[in-house]
């Protein structure tokens, strides 16, 4: 007996360090503008997840030093860094998620969409390598205005021949993380319970928080529904005017695409209750692509969330088909940027 409890102890021991050797998950993670303003405090985000290891950092500039300040923090992800376009092949080799936050930001005064002419063509070039390299990697794109870069997308990977409309995501995330917290602050609501659905898409009116969709249920009066909603939808511009010239959200930012980051990996990992929103191939709409609460799975989109877009209220109807237009003119202009180009 005494040899068995010996041999039992032993046995326990061996499995406690094979635990401690063992990586809770593997998952490789780029961030093309790695040295940006989001870029900075994102890659920070996603040292810190035990699901990575080891998170590939691009950027044209400055990303050398990123990495090297990264790399001292005593978690599990391994750094890498990747500077200019001959080094992006080895920055995308093998990677599970790349996320796109390269381009240039708002400056007061802007809208999205005048980050059009500069942010296209960075997009452009950086999904056609992604194509050639990773096609198989969840895509989440940031760069503005996300209502046309990510059909800009859509229509490079077609090109290449490796579209898989379940895995390429416009990042929405920061509507949602903005629409949770005025609500919270709003009805004076425990913030960690606060859910808010946020659909369209990500630009102006085509922001669309259903406010009647809010978990846990609470009432709004006809006041403020209107002010909850301008205020979601103007929050961006908020921080632009408070920046004052220096850019636009990066911090929030950060926080909300770390939270896809994670959300995609524990899909990737099994996970099977992940729900997030985001600016994806949708047929809820006629529109081709559509902002709504996705369920994310191993192979990316698993469902759209239909029923978020039932019995909505009348002040939502209304302002659904309002974006519609809108929303439709900037996925056309994506799609036309690349179908147009010789
Ligand atoms: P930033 O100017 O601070 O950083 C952009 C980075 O991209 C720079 O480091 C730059 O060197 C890099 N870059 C430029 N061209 C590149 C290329 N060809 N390849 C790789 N990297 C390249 O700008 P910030 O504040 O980080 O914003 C980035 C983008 O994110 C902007 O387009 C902004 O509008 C967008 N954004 C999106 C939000 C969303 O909710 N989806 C929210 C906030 C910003």
């Amino acid at each position: 007996a005494l040899r068995q409890s010996f041999v039992l102890k032993a046995q326990k021991q061996v499995q406690r360090s094979w635990n401690r050797v063992q990586p809770q998950a593997s998952y490789k993670v780029a961030i093309l503008g790695a040295a940006g303003g989001i870029g900075q405090p994102l890659a920070l985000l996603v040292k810190m997840s035990p699901l990575v290891s080891a998170l590939h950092l691009y950027d044209i500039a400055n990303v050398k030093g990123v990495a090297a300040d990264l790399s001292h923090c005593n978690t599990p992800s391994q750094v890498f860094d990747f500077t200019g376009a001959e080094e992006l092949a080895n920055c995308l080799e093998g990677v599970d998620v790349v996320v796109i936050p390269a381009g240039v930001p708002r400056k007061p005064g802007m809208t999205r969409d005048d980050l059009f002419n500069i942010n296209a063509n960075i997009v452009k070039t950086l999904v056609e390598a992604v194509a050639d390299y990773c096609p198989d990697a969840f895509i989440h794109i940031i760069s503005n205005p996300v209502n046309s870069t990510v059909p800009i997308a859509a229509e490079v990977l077609k090109q290449k021949g490796v579209y898989n409309p379940k895995k390429l995501f416009g990042v929405t995330t920061l509507d949602v993380v903005r629409a949770n917290t005025f609500v919270a602050q709003k009805k004076n609501l425990r913030l960690i319970d606060v859910d808010v659905p946020v659909v369209g898409g990500h630009a102006g009116i085509t922001i669309l928080p259903l406010l009647s969709k809010t978990k846990p249920s609470v009432e709004f009066t006809a006041e403020e529904v209107p002010a909850l909603t301008t205020r979601i939808q103007n929050a961006g511009t908020e921080v632009v005017e408070a920046k004052a010239g220096a850019g636009s959200a990066t911090l929030s930012m950060a926080y909300a695409a770390a939270r896809f980051v994670e959300s995609s990996l524990r899909a990737l990992d099994g996970d099977s209750d992940v729900y997030e929103c985001s600016f994806v191939q949708s047929d809820l709409t006629e529109l081709p692509f559509f902002a709504s609460r996705v369920k994310l799975g191993k192979d990316g989109v698993e469902a759209l969330i239909k029923s978020d877009l039932e019995g909505l209220t009348e002040y939502e109807q209304k302002a659904l088909e309002n974006l519609k237009p809108e929303l439709k003119a900037s996925i056309e202009k994506g799609i036309n940027f690349v179908q147009k180009q010789p």
